[in-house]
């Protein structure tokens, strides 16, 4: 399969969104950089677990077009928040389908792609998926989520008028942050997005990720990138704070040590 074809389609198809508008290409291109990356990572996860051949080849597009949907969301509704908008997972599966695509990938293998695509957001997935859906859906959830976590942290520091599209409107108080969200996180539960009420809730959301991850090289990348022990130095400094952080480190130590 020739990914780099793919690649142009994905970006071809994402810069019509592009209308010379500051804000919105702002935006537009934050997304077409995130599944980029997202690709990049899906990569480093399927060497790291030695997944290769077909379902590997499956895994890297399910990775490079998970977000297709974001670019019809943001035209469509102006948010890339899909409580105010639409899933954006299900708009992508559309999309995917209205698109000439290149390559000879049975119509089988299309059907599977747009179901990761579908499920790569869902809150939890909750049935066993068969193979090879299965590695693409937890490849492409870690993938997302490694460089959602990297996204947030770079913007918190920012003052921009694209920010709140991209923190989600939430209320920026170095001090605060909501008593469910960290026992939430804390007790290892997938904590709810609509919880949120101050930036320091989307961090300690993001730390929880680290007991959701898939693979064990999944773990690893998130270590190799530095993104836990950034989290941690914005968050207020108390005992509670220190319990989650000792905690999250002690997950990531063991599990980095289980495989090199
Ligand atoms: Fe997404």
């Amino acid at each position: 399969m020739d990914l780099s074809r793919h690649i142009e389609t994905f970006t071809a198809f994402a810069a019509q969104y592009l209308t010379g508008n500051q804000k919105n290409d702002y935006l537009i291109q934050l997304k077409i950089d995130h599944s980029l990356r997202v690709l990049d990572n899906a990569r480093a996860i399927l060497d790291g677990e030695n997944i290769s051949g077909h379902s590997a080849c499956l895994t890297r597009l399910a990775a490079l077009y998970h977000d297709i949907g974001r670019f019809p969301q943001y035209a469509r509704y102006g948010t890339y928040k899909d409580a105010d908008s639409t899933n954006h997972g299900r708009l992508g599966v559309l999309t995917l389908r209205e698109l000439d695509l290149p390559g000879k990938l049975t119509d089988r293998d299309w059907r599977t792609i747009r179901a990761a695509v579908a499920l790569h957001n869902v809150k939890d997935i909750r049935s066993e998926l068969s193979a090879p859906l299965s590695t693409m859906v937890k490849t492409v959830r870690d993938a997302d989520k490694i460089d959602i976590y990297e996204v947030i942290l770079d913007h918190l520091g920012q003052d921009s008028e694209t920010k709140p599209v991209v923190i989600h409107s939430l209320v920026e108080n170095p001090d605060r942050y909501s008593d469910t969200v960290y026992r939430m996180v804390f007790s290892e539960k997938t904590c709810d997005y609509n919880l949120m009420r101050y930036t320091n809730d989307f961090i300690l959301l993001i730390t929880g990720w680290i007991f959701t991850l898939n693979f064990t090289a999944s773990v690893h990348l998130l270590a190799q990138k530095n993104l836990v022990e950034r989290a941690f130095s914005i968050l207020p400094k108390n005992d509670r704070i220190q319990s989650l952080e000792n905690k999250v480190l002690k997950f990531m130590h063991y599990k980095t040590l289980s495989t090199p």
